[in-house]
């Protein structure tokens, strides 16, 4: 199985921090946003993997990671997304990549406490179909959102204001290769992307997809909210001291 990050878009809603230089070379506690979705892959068992990005900076992707010397044992690819037409025209060009095998995509903002270890390997033994991650949330309008019926997923609403449950869909997806096939039938949305979401609906269509929850924290580091909690907890990890400690100790 191949790892395929995504990291292109603009990084809108983190201006003017994202104004010279893209959203996942910004620092999450003590390293650059992109290595925690790097590790994620590695430690899962994949170490072929593709980043997808865009924008102006996208030399400073290979400045940073070069080879990918730095993470062991590791091949990394690039490639380069046109314009920000959403998370599966990001995919869209993995798809030579991927070269007919399954792949596990990592969107590049998200960062997790745990491993997908367990996940990857659930979809390495699944047949066919699609795998998702999902995480109970207390502020579901925010992510793609499952509806879940009877222990199964039914339906997937994108930023709903109103969600079905509080089981978010974390931006970690396990596609088979068909994942491309559907990409193509895809129609931009109301905000002009193509959505991942659609693609998930689609495997829910043909009765292939299966889920599993994801051990320890998730957040995403898109919004100046969650780049400030991606910080606090990967420092947390870290040993730092934190937060009412921390006011406690200062002077
Ligand atoms: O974080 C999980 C959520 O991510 C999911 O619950 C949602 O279903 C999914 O749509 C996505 O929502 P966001 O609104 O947070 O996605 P955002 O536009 O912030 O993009 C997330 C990452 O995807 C971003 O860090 C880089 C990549 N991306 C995004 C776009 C729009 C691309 O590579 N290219 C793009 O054109």
């Amino acid at each position: 199985m191949r790892g395929i990050i995504l990291a292109g878009g603009t990084g809108s809603r983190l201006f003017p921090l994202t104004k010279v230089t893209n959203k996942h070379l910004l620092p999450v506690y003590n390293q650059p946003m992109i290595y925690y979705p790097i590790r994620t892959l590695l430690d899962a068992g994949m170490d072929e993997l593709l980043i997808v990005t865009g924008g102006n900076n996208a030399g400073d992707f290979l400045r940073l990671l070069g080879s990918g010397r730095e993470f062991g044992k590791i091949h990394l690819n690039y490639t380069y997304q046109e314009g920000e037409g959403g998370i599966a025209d990001a995919l869209r060009l993995a798809e030579h990549f991927s070269d007919g095998e399954k792949i596990c995509v990592i969107l590049g903002d998200n960062i997790i406490d745990g491993s997908i270890r367990g996940a990857a390997d659930d979809f390495r033994n699944q047949d066919q179909g699609a795998r998702l991650l999902l995480k109970e949330v207390p502020d579901a309008e925010r992510f793609g959102v499952a509806e879940m019926e009877g222990g199964r997923i039914v339906g997937i609403e994108e930023k709903p204001s109103h969600p079905k449950s509080n089981c978010a869909v974390t931006g970690i997806y396990f596609y088979d290769n068909t994942v491309f096939d559907k990409i193509r039938t895809l129609k931009p949305s109301r905000r002009h992307e193509l959505e991942i979401t659609d693609v998930n609906n689609a495997y829910i269509a043909e009765g292939s997809l299966t889920y599993s929850f994801l051990d320890g924290w998730w957040t995403d580091a898109g919004t100046f909210e969650s780049l400030a909690r991606a910080n606090r907890l990967a420092a947390a990890r870290a040993g730092l001291v934190l937060d009412d400690e921390l006011v406690a100790g200062a002077y």
